[in-house]
């Protein structure tokens, strides 16, 4: 495991765009698995800056979305897709026929998880998944289990994310109770994985994904034994990591 320590929220999502950026240079075709929440707006936001630049491109992508509430259309302004176009998609050189997302509203959903899962088969595989982390130690809506799920199925979500998505929400009441979500190992198989987090509400998870047991309690902790991950931190979500430098994790600090 790589870790950034970034001054801010700034500095995180500049390098994290910076590392997407340049993964679309060195091969414009690259399929990137994506994520919703807080925490890569601003790499979104940076992103769609370089875009307007000339800087980067994402006119060859293909992307892939780690999830989807179930019962949402792309037309719900609460759904991830409609949050993708808002922040990513609409802003920058992206086909619409090259975004892919789980179908929210997929009458069988059983079939939607393995068409999904037969898409990012059909593309390649995921070049550089983006990931963020829930305070739960969620990748993807991957909740603390008994085992791992392999790959892209239904999930129930945990209370812990239900309230934690309540702030995008009128009411805690509205927060969908179901998600499809890539699986652990649909995750694990992208040659290249990108996790941010920020806040000190993060920190402890952080602490216990990078240094604790490997376990489906906290799913983040699989991470460990994927041969290249590199995670971006804010100062915030780095506080308990300081002390356990020179272990078996490289530090890089960007200010
Ligand atoms: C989003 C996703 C989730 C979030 C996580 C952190 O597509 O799959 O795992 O990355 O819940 O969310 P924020 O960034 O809002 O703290």
């Amino acid at each position: 495991m790589r870790i950034v320590i970034a001054k801010d929220y700034q500095a995180l999502s500049k390098k994290a765009a910076h590392i997407i950026a340049g993964q679309l240079i060195m091969k414009p075709d690259s399929v990137l698995g994506l994520a919703t929440g807080s925490t890569p707006l601003g790499t979104y936001q940076t992103l769609v800056t370089m875009v307007e630049d000339g800087l980067a491109s994402f006119s060859q992508a293909q992307t892939f979305n780690l999830d989807e509430y179930y019962g949402l259309g792309p037309q719900d302004p609460q759904s991830y897709y409609y949050f993708m176009q808002q922040n990513l998609f609409s802003r920058v050189d992206m086909r619409s026929n090259c975004i892919h997302i789980p179908d929210g509203l997929a009458g069988d959903v059983q079939m939607e998880c393995l068409r999904y899962e037969e898409q990012i088969r059909r593309h390649g595989g995921i070049d550089l998944q983006l990931l963020g982390i829930g305070r739960n130690g969620h990748i993807g809506f991957n909740e603390p289990d008994l085992k791992f799920e392999a790959i892209t199925h239904l999930v129930a979500l945990d209370q812990d994310t239900i309230e934690a998505n309540a702030r995008f929400f009128d009411e805690p009441s509205q927060v969908p109770r179901q998600a499809i979500s890539m699986g652990i190992k649909t995750i694990m198989h992208a040659r290249k994985i990108l996790l941010l987090a920020s806040g000190k509400e993060k920190a402890s998870t952080v602490y216990q994904m990078v240094y604790g047991d490997i376990r489906p309690e906290l799913p983040a902790s699989v991470l460990q034994i994927h041969p290249d991950v590199t995670i971006i931190v804010d100062e915030a979500a780095a506080e308990g990591l300081a002390q356990m430098r020179g272990t078996d994790t490289s530090y890089i600090r960007i200010e």
